[in-house]
């Protein structure tokens, strides 16, 4: 089976087709951070707005690219939910109506699954079950991976999402939105030693994280010892080593409390140097096995859409004609 995947849930239009015999055949993305740099976030309508002036024409190219017209395609993947609900609804209105028109079977596809899953894109796909580990702008969570359809939350974030952490921190520090991957790069140039920020939430027993001290935290630290670069990139380092020791410690309790030997890393704060050190560093002194999907599958995407589609499709899922999104929606509620 063949299946077309769209992606419009946050400020990325991704578009992908995924083949069950042959992998994945075709995929592209347009970002909008651009767009909604100047705004320090992502504006909920000019996101609606942005991916239903790209999404058609997105498709389009990408199958004349790969040499695919609609005829090649047996079903079409959306993301349902969880996030903006005028995104969703670009993308799941395109992918049913495009559906309806080639005759084919449509799904609606959680968003947090297709980054569970990312990795299964990869050559050497982990076996199940495994942990993973999602941290991205949007979300932290610790989740059980039982088999395909069957996940358990087993840490959350209580406030901030570790990514909305990392560009609040680096907007404080001047840099432009989305900051994670530049205050990550001034950090390299700081001092260790100089500040110590908070592990939030270690002292306590679980699995549930906190960020939004931390932010609090760093604005404290620039307000008693001034913005010049060197602190600029001492204050950067510190937050950093915070958040990735963090992780890294719930990552180490998860695993010892579920047995698992194989943990998932997803999501764009995944793409972090100082935290897939961490994490390597973790697995091997526990034996277990660490999983990254590529760079450009860690972030938002449309083949883990169409990777997750076709799997529910091939099962039988069908989505009916009446479109409905979930802009809010557990992964235990799949
Ligand atoms: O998964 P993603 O592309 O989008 C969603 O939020 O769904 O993740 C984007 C987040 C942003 O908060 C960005 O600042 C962060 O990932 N990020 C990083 C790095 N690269 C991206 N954070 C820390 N270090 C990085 N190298
Ligand atoms: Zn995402």
């Amino acid at each position: 089976m063949r299946v077309l995947g769209i992606e419009t849930s946050c400020d990325e239009t991704g578009i992908a087709v995924y083949d069950s015999e042959q992998g994945l055949l075709a995929h592209t993305i347009f970002s909008q951070i651009e767009l909604q740099a100047p705004y320090g976030g992502v504006v909920p309508e000019l996101a609606s707005r942005d991916h239903s002036r790209r999404a058609l024409p997105l498709v389009q190219a990408m199958l004349e690219e790969a040499s695919l017209t609609g005829k090649d395609i047996n079903g079409v993947a959306y993301t349902k939910g969880p996030g903006l609900v005028g995104a969703l609804m670009v993308g799941a209105m395109l992918g049913r109506a495009l559906a309806f028109g080639w005759g084919v079977p449509a799904i609606g596809v959680h968003h947090l699954e297709g980054h569970l899953l990312a990795p299964f894109l990869e050559p050497s796909p982990p076996a199940f079950p495994f942990l993973a580990l999602l941290v991205s702008g949007g979300h932290t969570e610790l989740v059980h991976v039982k088999s395909f359809g069957h996940y358990q939350v087993i840490g959350d974030t209580l406030d901030d999402a570790v990514g909305e952490a990392f560009d609040k921190t680096a907007r404080l520090l001047g840099l432009n939105y989305p900051g994670g991957a530049a205050l990550a790069k001034m950090a390299e140039l700081g001092d260790p030693k100089r500040f110590h920020f908070p592990r939030p939430m270690i002292d306590r027993p679980g699995l549930d994280f906190s960020f939004s001290g931390l932010k609090t935290f760093a604005l404290n630290t620039v307000e008693k010892n001034g913005n010049d670069m060197q602190t600029q990139a001492d204050i950067a380092r510190a937050f950093e080593d915070a958040v990735v020791d963090t992780l890294t410690i719930k990552c180490k309790r998860a695993l010892q409390q579920t047995g698992l030997q194989r943990l998932v890393v997803a999501g764009g704060v995944g793409a972090n140097t100082s935290l897939r050190c961490a994490l390597r560093a973790l697995c091997e002194k526990h034996n277990a096995t660490l999983y990254f999907p590529r760079q450009e599958f860690c972030t938002d995407n449309g083949a883990m859409i169409a990777y997750v589609g076709c799997q529910r499709l091939l099962a039988g899922e069908r989505a009916d004609l009446s479109v409905d999104v979930k802009p809010r929606w557990g992964l235990e509620e799949i």
